[in-house]
């Protein structure tokens, strides 16, 4: 066991609802807090100094000067094994080219296949490792990654398996994500029906096979997989035993619906939405995600975050970290900026980069701060947790703890 603390202030995000608005006066915050930790979990958080007098025989881990504590956070949506790179994509964007046009001069999602196709499995896991180590430098302990960018049994298994091989180098927990229904890939013969059907009948039962991901998505769009296919597609998958996540009206609305009737764990992007969609996402159980690095990369408007929380929605937010339309990936500075435009409270961002994303993770063990969940936090040196996303992602944390242990190496 180990006592550790004091800090300013301990935001313990515990006692809050999974869903809808909330203000910050409903945080928890115990000053001059500490945390009691048994066996890399919460025992009790509490006060500093009662914690000492209740635990006298426990080692204490003092921290040095003023800090603030919340539980780490957790990124549920990127793509972050990928090869190559898509500035021309940007700049092709900024000088007023469309998708399609793009698309056709070699750009997009398909030039991301083409690199991680010709990428090795080495230059994979090294380029993997040191964006999840960058996602670590911003207090985010649990990743959701997908694949997508193999779109044939052979790559995208090669990615899962590289994804499953960035595990065994980190201590952040990787969920990994099987998104071979992200395009109809050039070269495959067939319509996109046919090509969903094969990755029914030849790449999920062998993701099964060798556990290389129980979650399965797919981008439901005009230029990727229509509403109908996708939604058998989905159907089918969960029949198969996977939770389902959906790439979500970013374009176009009406796929939002499909992730609700299929039961998804999550429906992501959402900048699209209608109204009467919006309302029929926050009655269900599927989190609505917003990406706002995605909003941000392509000049699109944002995910009506606040719509979303008034209707009672689980909102989570996540950085959508990719080649092409996020590649930013500092999910800290993302969600600030979504806070301004979308009018959200401190604690409804906090909340979406803890425990409602852990949610849609299934990872409920974590996102808060109180007995028995993971001890995973992130502390900052200042003395008011409202500085964080004030400053929009220039105030770096301090300490990045997982399982009780501090993992952050600092450069200076
Ligand atoms: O979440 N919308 C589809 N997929 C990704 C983009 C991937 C890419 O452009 O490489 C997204 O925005
Ligand atoms: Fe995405």
């Amino acid at each position: 066991m180990k006592i550790i603390g004091p800090f300013k202030q301990l935001v313990t995000l515990a006692n809050l609802p999974l869903r809808g608005k909330l203000s910050d006066g409903e945080l928890e915050i115990i000053a001059d807090g500490g945390i009691l930790i048994n066996d890399g979990k919460v025992e009790k958080a509490g006060s500093f100094q009662k914690l000492k007098v209740e635990f006298p025989n426990v080692e204490v881990d003092e921290i040095a000067g003023e800090q603030v504590c919340l539980p780490a956070f957790v990124d549920s949506h990127t793509h972050i094994c990928f090869g190559g790179n898509r500035a021309n994509d940007f700049a092709m964007r900024n000088a007023g080219k469309t998708y399609l046009e793009i698309a056709e001069t070699g750009g997009g999602i398909w030039s991301s296949v083409q690199h991680t196709r010709e990428a090795s499995d080495e230059q994979l896991l090294k380029t993997t490792l040191e964006r999840i180590n960058f996602l670590i430098s911003l207090g985010i302990t649990s990743i959701e990654i997908k694949s997508g960018y193999g779109l044939d049994v052979d790559n995208e298994l090669k990615m899962l398996r590289v994804i499953k091989k960035a595990q065994s180098f980190t201590k952040a927990t990787l969920v990994p994500t099987c998104l071979a229904a992200h395009l109809k890939p050039k070269d495959f013969e067939g319509s996109s029906e046919k090509y969903l059907q094969y990755v029914l009948d030849e790449i999920l039962p062998k993701v099964k096979e060798e556990n290389l991901a129980k979650r399965v998505d797919i981008f439901i769009e005009k230029s990727a997989f229509l509403p109908e296919e996708s939604k058998y597609f989905l159907l089918k998958a969960k029949d198969l035993g996977f939770d389902i996540t959906v790439h979500a009206d970013q374009f176009t609305s009406g796929s939002s619906r499909i992730a609700v009737e299929v039961g998804a764990k999550s429906a992501d992007h959402l900048e699209a939405t209608a109204d009467e969609d919006i309302e029929f996402l926050a009655k269900s159980e599927t989190v609505a995600t917003a990406l706002p690095g995605a909003s941000l990369g392509l000049g699109e408007k944002f995910t009506p975050a606040r719509k979303i929380l008034d209707a009672n929605g689980i909102l989570a937010i996540a950085s959508d970290w990719n080649p092409g339309s996020a590649p930013m990936g500092n999910l800290i500075t993302q969600a600030s900026i979504l806070a301004t435009f979308e009018k959200l409270s401190t604690a409804e961002v906090l909340a979406g980069i803890t425990f409602r994303s852990a949610f849609a993770l299934n990872l409920e063990d974590r996102g808060t701060l109180e007995k028995g969940k993971k001890a995973d936090f992130v502390t900052f040196k200042t003395d008011n947790f409202q500085n964080i996303l004030y400053q929009q992602g220039s105030l770096q944390v301090e300490c990045v703890f997982i399982e009780g242990e501090n993992v952050l190496v600092k450069k200076n």
